[in-house]
């Protein structure tokens, strides 16, 4: 169950965070998604906060802390701008974690700092152009020659893809063996072989970086493989289920800031010689929105909870990405509804709510994969 009693620690990251969400995030949102603008300078700014390693030990760079504080944090990154959210959710929970959990001294020494303490950036690759929700299918290839594994194949859809300095790359090194025939390895975007074959222009999130890459013949130190040969697979997965938990944060934070501007909109719009906010039609939709937002925070707070007292909870991340995700699309779908017309045009931002909500159904599992990890574990079939 969730413990509500917030240490005085969360409270001050969580509110270190809205401070800065509301100062550096809120305004230039609009235009950075218009010009499909990365926002450099507010994620260094995020990193100086310690935003981007957050859950990584301060020996290593990070800033030591837990993922209810992350959760928190992320939710409010998200509520001033989504991009900037999921850059976030992607360095620390797909990149970060995995690296702290599992990476060798040596690797941690020479990767994890610098991305923890946001000297670099990372991104975690996976999806390729016919292995996205059926992940196993990876096409990839780590062909092992002496020290060196030989990369060759395509990662589709990868955040950070563009300005990415370290790549966790899956790769299969035995197709015979399926999901135990995946390897997981640490390769620098500038290792000769790795391109940016694409950049994605998107409907959502357009701040945020979305590349293809291509690896050709790109040659990866055997001492950059994470753990052994043949872990991949259940490395992308486990570092998936801490993945789902940021992305419920960022849906979250979208669906925050979907009815904090209807909430302001209703009390400064007139109609029929009455604000918008007397009308019970307007009333029922912002308590109906505040409510999915606060059972989407429980159960996000629910998985990180249970991520922090070492429990499983691959269940549970499903369950509130799932949720936290129609949460996002309902509550910015509403936003527009009660904004009418200035709903629909670029002048609000409640328009770009509903754009950068979409992909939180889509991306670190669609909701059709959520549905089946928590039918597998309501079944009990693992
Ligand atoms: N934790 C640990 N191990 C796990 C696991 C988990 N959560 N889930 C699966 N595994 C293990 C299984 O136990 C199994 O190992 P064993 O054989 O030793 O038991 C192995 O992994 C294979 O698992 P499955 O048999 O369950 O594999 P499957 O083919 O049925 O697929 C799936 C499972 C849940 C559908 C998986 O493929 C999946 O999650 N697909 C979605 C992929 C996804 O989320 N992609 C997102 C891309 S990344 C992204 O979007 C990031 C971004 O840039 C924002």
């Amino acid at each position: 169950m969730v413990d509500f009693d917030f240490t005085e620690e969360q409270l001050m990251i969580k509110e270190a965070a809205r401070d800065f969400a509301d100062k550096e995030l809120v305004v230039g949102a609009a235009e950075r998604d218009e010009k499909e603008q990365f926002p450099f300078e507010q994620v260094r700014k995020m990193a100086e906060l310690g935003f981007m390693g957050m859950m990584v030990p301060p020996e290593h760079g990070g800033a030591g802390l837990d993922t209810v504080s992350y959760v928190l944090a992320l939710e409010e990154i998200s509520r001033g701008d989504a991009s900037a959210g999921v850059i976030m959710s992607v360095n620390n929970s797909l990149v970060c974690w995995g690296l702290e959990k599992f990476a060798t001294p040596a690797q941690k020494e020479k990767y994890l700092n610098a991305l923890a303490s946001g000297r670099l950036l990372g991104a975690f690759c996976l999806s390729e152009p016919e292995a996205g929700s059926d992940a196993v299918n990876q096409r990839t290839t780590a062909t092992r020659d002496g020290d060196i594994f030989i990369l060759n194949g395509t990662k589709n859809f990868i955040t950070n893809g563009a300005n990415a300095d370290v790549l966790l790359v899956m790769a299969t090194t035995d197709r015979t063996k399926g999901a135990k025939g995946v390897s997981a390895f640490i390769v620098e975007s500038k290792f000769p072989g790795v391109s940016v074959s694409k950049k994605e222009h998107k409907l959502g999130i357009r701040s945020s970086d979305t590349a293809q890459i291509t690896f050709e013949n790109c040659r990866v130190p055997k001492a950059n493989l994470i753990n052994e040969e043949g872990f991949g697979f259940k490395f992308a997965m486990m570092t998936l289920d801490g993945g789902r938990i940021g992305i419920a944060a960022q849906a979250i934070g979208i669906a925050r800031a979907s009815l904090d501007a209807s909430l302001k909109y209703v009390k400064e719009r007139k109609a029929f010689d009455k604000f918008l906010h007397e009308f019970q039609a307007i009333q029922f939709k912002l308590a109906d929105m505040h409510t999915n937002i606060e059972a989407a925070h429980l159960l996000a707070l629910n998985a990180a909870l249970k991520k922090d007292r070492g429990e499983r909870f691959t269940k549970e991340a499903a369950m509130a990405k799932l949720f936290a995700s129609k949460v996002a699309v309902d509550c910015a779908l509403e936003a527009i509804q009660i904004h009418g017309g200035y709903g629909y045009l670029k002048d609000f931002p409640v328009e770009r709510y509903l754009r950068d909500a979409k992909i939180t159904e889509i991306y670190e599992g669609t909701s059709e994969i959520q549905r089946m990890v928590i039918a597998r574990e309501v079944l009990d079939l693992r």
